[in-house]
């Protein structure tokens, strides 16, 4: 099989190898781009722990915990013909004799291609990683790291971490991911707005009221209550995935689609977003913690009964923020940006509301425009407008225009984490976050951080399979608005 240039041979190395997110995402989103013809057939996956299990070991591990996750299409051949590009090296993360050995086993496999280095472990091993990385010379031209989130747990840890990685790799080598960003439903908002004339020019302050961002969890803590209880919704969600989708609905038109073109303009974003005061914390931020409740029939325990969860937590596990972002074209508008977990459904949504027509000709009861961009678990596209209602009267009914994404080219989607390691071997930068991103998204969520730390908030009880405490309700309602499962 011929490749073109753009497609080169690699080496990816797996650190945390063993771990959740190698087994359910990472090699289940390789596997589907190894059986897409996507991958060199020369691209080698190293996965790294501190385990001695040996190849066999590993790979009876990953047909137990990864290929339940993969497509059940593909045959048992296409799922051995990728095993075979699997390999386990035990390595110990704070040894640097050990990358020693990982840059002479990579040297000997492959002088041509890029290295890869992902690092699917606990943050605080990103710094001796790749202090380690340099160490042995692997961060030449052709090495790129990526980061996985949690890049930190404050805009000081995170900075520590960014300094450190910065003094190993350039700026242009360091992929922190957003798995968010590589969801297809979010490049079709890049598209929405940018390939069509319709929506730009209504884009903006005077004609939109206001902007909701919603995403969604009906799942719990999903036996990562220790992980969680350091963490909590904001900075698990709001600080990286809800941001950016704030980026997306609010940036300017990009002059290209270059990384940086992008990300400038993201960052223009995030720079503009209204700093909160104590007094608009206090205002505009609803933490929520759920009960016990139910889920579609199922009795689920609360939050605080989840394993490794304290009895009396305050972590949170719902946010709701009305945020503002100071420029021309948003200012006045607000953007509600909600998440949680064990809320009613699993759904990631965006909601631009119109405003009113300026005069109302028609009785019934017409309803300002609303465009709802649904995200997951279906990807669709639906704009309310009004219509006649059929008869002698004239009067007006809502109805709704809907653009089936879902369908064009009958579906077939990449996962997120395909696309994004995809574009991490072919070097394309412009769905990762850049450095300034991640330090302005962290300014502004500082503010917030600090008051529930300080005031020892405890957060709103909401019961599990709900919407969330009825003061998100109220933070839309002093608004004049509604949240959209309420309208
Ligand atoms: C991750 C969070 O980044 O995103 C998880 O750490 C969350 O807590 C997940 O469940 C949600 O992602 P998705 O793609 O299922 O909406």
């Amino acid at each position: 099989m011929s490749h073109p240039d753009d497609n080169p041979v690699f080496d990816m190395v797996l650190f945390g190898g063993t771990g959740d997110l190698v087994m359910r995402k990472l090699l289940p989103a390789l596997f589907q781009a190894h059986v897409s013809g996507q991958l060199h057939e020369g691209g080698r996956f190293w996965a790294v722990g501190r385990r001695d299990l040996g190849r066999a070991g590993y790979l009876q591990k990953v047909e137990a915990e990864a290929r339940p996750h993969v497509n059940g299409k593909a045959g048992e051949a296409a799922w051995q013909a990728f095993c075979e590009r699997i390999d386990y090296l035990q390595l110990d993360a704070e040894d640097p004799a050990a990358f020693q050995q990982l840059a002479e086993t990579l040297a000997a496999q492959n002088e041509r291609g890029v290295a890869i280095f992902y690092l699917s472990t606990a943050p605080r091993y990103f710094i001796p990683i790749c202090r380690n990385l340099a160490a042995a010379g692997l961060n030449g031209a052709h090495s790129r790291v990526v980061l996985e989130k949690p890049l930190g747990t404050d805009l000081a840890s995170s900075n520590t971490i960014n300094e450190a990685v910065a003094e190993c790799f350039a700026e242009d080598q360091v992929y922190r991911i957003d798995h968010y960003l590589g969801k297809e439903a979010v490049q079709n908002l890049l598209a929405l707005r940018f390939a069509n004339v319709l929506f730009e020019p209504l884009w903006q302050r005077q004609w939109i009221d206001s902007v909701q961002i919603t995403i969604a969890e009906s799942l719990g803590v999903e036996g990562r209550g220790e992980f969680y209880e350091g963490t909590g919704a904001l900075r698990d969600m709001v600080q990286n995935h809800l941001l950016q989708l704030l980026c997306m609905v609010a940036m300017e038109p990009p002059a290209s689609l270059d990384a940086d073109a992008v990300r400038n303009e993201k960052l223009k974003v995030l720079k503009s977003l209204k700093p909160l005061s104590e007094a608009d914390v206090a205002q505009q931020v609803v933490y929520g913690q759920y009960r016990e409740g139910a889920i579609r029939g199922q009795a689920v325990p609360a939050y605080r009964d989840e394993a490794n969860v304290a009895p009396d937590s305050r972590t949170e596990t719902f946010v709701a923020i009305k945020a503002e972002i100071n420029n021309w074209r948003w200012a006045g508008v607000p953007f509600f940006l909600r998440t949680g977990k064990r809320m009613q459904e699993k759904l990631a949504e965006i909601v631009v509301q119109f405003r009113d027509v300026p005069l109302q000709l028609f009785p019934g009861s017409a309803a300002p425009n609303r465009l709802v961009i649904r995200l997951q678990p279906d990807e669709d596209i639906r704009l309310f407008m009004q219509a006649k209602q059929p008869g002698n009267a004239m009067a007006v009914t809502s109805t709704v225009l809907s653009l089936d994404v879902c369908n064009i080219d009958n579906g077939r989607h990449a996962d997120a984490y395909q696309r994004l390691l995809l574009d991490v071997i072919h070097g394309k930068l412009a769905l990762f976050m850049r450095r300034d991103e991640l330090v302005a998204a962290w300014e502004w969520v500082t503010p917030i951080m600090d008051y529930h730390a300080r005031h020892n908030i405890e957060p709103k009880p909401y019961m599990a399979g709900s919407w969330g405490p009825a003061a998100a309700s109220a933070l839309l309602s002093k608004n004049q608005s509604a949240w959209h499962e309420e309208l």
